[in-house]
């Protein structure tokens, strides 16, 4: 057979696309056949933690940032996915505690979702409340400030603008939070 496919143009073709069709309903149909949890939103069991630790729609201003987030093109060197590997967990940690893996109940609400394709800056999928204002104004403004080296280009136009700023970082605040992973080591405010 594997001759045949050398030999016939067509037999190739029709075999290539075959596979491909295979490989797309492996991926794309089957997973949610499976396990229909990963379809629903993502539950929590405690509802009294308030938002953190629930997943749960983005208000008015979150939205305004998740808006800004996309006009400025964050998401060209941001990724907000944390893959089934160890690096992932272990970078996106914070204070001891790796960061848990993505899955798709947490972005039943995110849309169009903000994966990403390219990490020139860190994954932001966990960023939620580990910095403060004071943290993100001056990175904002000049982000070398803070990360030596940083290649991020300042925004101070998000820095000084106060209601863009306040929704930027009530939008970042939010990534992540749903699975509510280190309830205890949030910033200090
Ligand atoms: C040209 C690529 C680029 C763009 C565009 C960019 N960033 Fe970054 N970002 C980086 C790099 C590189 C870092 C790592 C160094 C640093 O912390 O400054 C970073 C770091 C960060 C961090 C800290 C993450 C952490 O875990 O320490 C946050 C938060 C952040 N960026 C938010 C944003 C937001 C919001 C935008 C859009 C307004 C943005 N970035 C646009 C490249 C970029």
């Amino acid at each position: 057979m594997l001759q045949k496919a050398d030999y016939n143009a067509a037999f190739f073709v029709a075999a290539a696309l075959g596979l491909f069709f295979i490989g797309g309903l492996l991926t794309t149909v089957v997973p949610p056949l499976i396990d229909s949890s990963w379809s629903k939103p993502f539950e929590n069991s405690d509802p009294a933690n308030g938002p953190v630790g629930k997943l749960r729609q983005l208000n008015e201003q979150e939205l305004q940032g998740r808006a800004i987030y996309v006009r400025e093109g964050c998401w060209y060197c941001h990724t907000q996915q944390v893959r089934t590997i160890l690096a992932d967990t272990k970078r996106y940690g914070w204070r001891g505690v790796d960061a848990p893996i993505s899955t798709p109940d947490e972005f039943v609400y995110d849309s169009p979702h903000m994966f990403g394709t390219k990490r020139t800056g860190p994954d932001l999928a966990r960023v939620g409340g580990k910095y403060n204002d004071q943290w993100h104004r001056a990175h904002f403004r000049n982000p070398a400030d803070l990360v030596p080296g940083s290649i991020m280009p300042p925004f101070p136009w998000i820095a000084n603008n106060e209601a863009e700023f306040k929704a930027m970082v009530a939008y970042l605040q939010t990534l992540g939070r749903a699975k509510d992973w280190r309830p205890d080591n949030d910033y200090e405010k």
